[in-house]
């Protein structure tokens, strides 16, 4: 199976609010990555809407030919956005307000039965629906008890650990993975993966995909968007 790159470009919308100016063009930095060969967009719609705002998901969703992954919470308002605009896939993910960023899994098994009964309206619109959760068997259970079609799992802990940390966390990655890909469900992974780190983690079989938006979006800063995707696509293939 050849692995996939989804390219997280919220990063590119936080220099242009710092300015809370027009520059730079998020929907073009979406443009370079597909350019570069990513296999996917990610954008992360917060509550907050501190970077991504409700225009650029319009606008990537237009100018794009791969597929958009909106990474979201799980709140009403979040859900009819989803289903309005219809991306080809939607990622719940735990959001708070202070964070700077997503800081742990979806506690999918405290919500089940709402998710349950979510899941049948994404469907109904043709949206993958995937969920962030930490490498834990009751939650990988959870997801496929709500009837999720994947999983992405937060390498956070992976990618900060160091030494005998850092095996120790992959080999909880592993195991998870596993235990997914067996329960059926499609598996992806992403959070503080950069171009070092990576090379521990991209050999595991059953991993589809990596979210990738950070540590690309800063090297493009150098290299730019294009040279930075298609450096991380060779990483990873
Ligand atoms: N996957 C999910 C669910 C995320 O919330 C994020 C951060 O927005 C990423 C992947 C990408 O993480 P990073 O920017 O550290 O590569």
């Amino acid at each position: 199976m050849k692995k996939k790159l989804g390219v997280n470009i919220d990063h590119v919308a936080t220099v242009r609010q710092a300015r809370r100016g027009t520059e730079p063009i998020p929907y073009l930095a979406a443009l370079a990555a597909q350019r570069g060969g990513a296999d996917g967009i990610t954008i992360h719609l917060r509550e907050d809407r501190r970077h991504i705002q409700d225009h650029d998901l319009k606008e990537i969703k237009k100018a794009i030919k791969i597929p958009l992954n909106l990474e979201m919470a799980f709140t009403q308002e979040m859900t009819q956005i989803a289903l309005r605009s219809r991306p080809e896939k939607i990622c719940l993910v735990p959001e708070k307000r202070q964070e700077l960023t997503t800081e742990g899994g979806l506690d999918v098994c405290r919500i089940e039965r709402a998710l349950k009964k979510a899941m049948p309206g994404f469907h109904a619109k043709g949206i993958e629906v995937s969920l962030f959760i930490d490498p834990v068997s009751n939650q990988i259970e959870c997801a496929r008890r709500v009837g999720a079609d994947a999983i992405e799992i937060h390498t956070g802990a992976y990618a900060q650990a160091k030494g005998v940390r850092r095996k120790q966390e992959y080999r909880r990655i592993k195991k998870a993975v596993e235990w997914a890909s067996k329960a059926g469900l499609k598996v992806n992974a992403g959070h503080g993966l950069d171009y070092q780190n990576i090379f521990g983690i991209c050999h595991i079989r059953e991993i589809e995909e990596f979210n990738i938006g950070h540590s690309i979006v800063s090297r493009a800063l150098f290299v730019g968007m294009e040279k930075a995707v298609r450096e991380m696509k060779r990483l990873i293939r």
